[in-house]
């Protein structure tokens, strides 16, 4: 695609901007750059032509519109074009099924992620962060780099992967390597991929059989999803389990991961938040960090602006695609059934008009909010009725990190300049995270 210049039409009364030149909106570099241009031009709202099917894409990053579209008008909407690529990986999991089946799923999956149910993992999540700062003082020791985006990748995957299967993650791993560990070594999210993560389906199928067969409780994930009964007696099949542990381990890992790895960045280059932020470290009860997994806890207050800070600076999920059900009006416009439209937290979380010096790693910035999910102009686990099934989570998984490693290390920037970005599904960094480790 061409940079060719482009030219705006005269806002008419009948419909939003509509951008002279096409575009393909996919989730790739190039329509990351070329939307955040056809923002510069056209504002917060507009429409561009798709050139393989002529039809006309809504491009939203309006915070009130975005509300709307993901909250307040959700039922009009269901996941959009950006999704399709990841049909091909998770069949008819959460993150893509829709109307009552994933209204059922939804349900039989939510306990499962209820803060309570979810301080189970919080001492697993410790005890591989403990693995890896053993690694970690090898390679500080011996004045070695390491590569943050490497590590956590591993780490978030073997977390994951426990959370979901618990001791039954030993035994695949003792079984021969890790059939899993394609997430963490194949970089690419091509058919190829497609086709031998599809393979792995076998494998939960196989774990699945085994646990049938045993018929004994486990509460990990899995063992949640198992026993789960909806209202109406009903239970999840084993095409749906499979699915839907598929789901989690795409969902959950690179997710994640990839906001660790900015994290360590924004952290390693900028030395007076990294001193505050190891003091709060230094300062955290342990056990009350297992128990609690950090909700909540004015002791980690700065922690958490810095989570948020990166959130907002790298959002993983940095395009949501959506399409409208039925004909109805947004921002004042007719918008009809079967219309597509992309929200993207990439531009939104840099909109100048709702950050103050929107490119500054500024974690203060949070100060005023009593939470940064209240902000409209911050969505990065969306938000809603689809919203993040993850999110705290997530949230555990990186205060737990970090909160272990600072109290630790203390991480210099060891890359030449900021790193290079890759947006694909998710927005994660393009090459490696290089830090030189200081044991503390
Ligand atoms: C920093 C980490 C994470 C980020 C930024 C993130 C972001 C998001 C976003 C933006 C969505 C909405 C996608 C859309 O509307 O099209 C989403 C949905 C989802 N996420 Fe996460 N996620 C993270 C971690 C996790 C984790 C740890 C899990 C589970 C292990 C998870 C599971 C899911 C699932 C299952 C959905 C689909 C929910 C539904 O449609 O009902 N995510 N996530």
């Amino acid at each position: 695609m061409t940079t060719a210049t482009l030219t705006t039409h005269a806002q008419r009364r009948d419909a939003p901007i509509h951008a002279d030149q096409a575009w393909s909106l996919a989730p790739d570099d190039a329509t990351r750059h070329a939307l955040a241009r056809l923002q510069a031009e056209l504002g917060d709202l507009f429409t561009v032509t798709d050139p393989r099917s002529g039809a006309t894409h809504w491009v939203i990053n309006d915070p009130a519109l975005v509300q709307q579209v993901l909250v307040r008008q959700a039922d009009a909407y269901t996941k959009g074009l950006g999704l399709d690529r990841v049909k091909i990986l998770l069949g008819n999991g959460i993150m893509v099924s829709e109307g009552d089946f994933w209204i059922r799923q939804r349900r039989l999956m939510q306990p499962a992620f209820r803060p309570q149910r979810l301080a189970d993992h919080n001492a697993m999540i410790l005890a591989e962060n403990e693995r890896l700062s053993e690694r970690w003082h090898r390679a500080a020791d011996a004045a070695r780099a390491v590569d943050a985006a490497a590590d956590v990748s591993e780490l978030i995957l073997v977390i994951v992967l426990r959370a979901i299967f618990g001791p039954d993650y030993d035994t695949l791993v003792e079984a021969g390597a890790n059939p899993f560990s394609l997430l963490t070594e194949e970089p690419t999210r091509d058919l190829r991929f497609a086709a031998r993560f599809h393979g792995l389906k076998k494998t939960v199928g196989t774990i699945i059989d085994a646990r049938l067969a045993r018929d004994e409780p486990r509460f990990d994930f899995l063992g949640q999803l198992m026993t789960a009964n909806g209202r109406d007696g009903q239970t999840m099949d084993r095409a749906a389990l499979i699915d839907e542990v598929m789901t989690l381990i795409v969902a959950g890992h690179e997710t994640t991961a990839s906001a660790l790895a900015f994290a360590w960045y924004l952290i390693a280059t900028h030395p007076d938040i990294r001193a505050r932020l190891q003091a709060e470290a230094d300062g955290c009860d342990r056990a009350k960090l297992a128990a609690t997994g950090g909700h909540d806890d004015p002791g980690l207050a700065l922690t958490d602006r810095v989570i948020a800070e990166t959130l907002r600076l790298y959002p993983p999920g940095w395009l949501l695609s959506r399409r409208a059900r039925y004909d109805h009006s947004l921002g004042g416009y007719p918008i009809a059934a079967g219309t597509q439209l992309v929200i993207c937290p990439w531009l939104l979380h840099r909109h100048p008009a709702y950050w103050h010096a929107p490119d500054v790693f500024d974690p203060d910035r949070f100060l005023a909010a009593r939470k940064p999910s209240r902000h409209a102009a911050f969505v990065p686990f969306a938000a809603g009725p689809r919203h993040c099934i993850g999110e705290h989570l997530a949230w555990a998984e990186m205060r737990l990190h970090l909160v272990s490693q600072l109290a630790r290390f203390t991480p210099e920037w060891a890359g030449n300049g900021p790193p290079d970005l890759e947006a694909g599904i998710n927005l994660r960094p393009a090459g490696t995270m290089p830090l030189q480790l200081r044991a503390r």
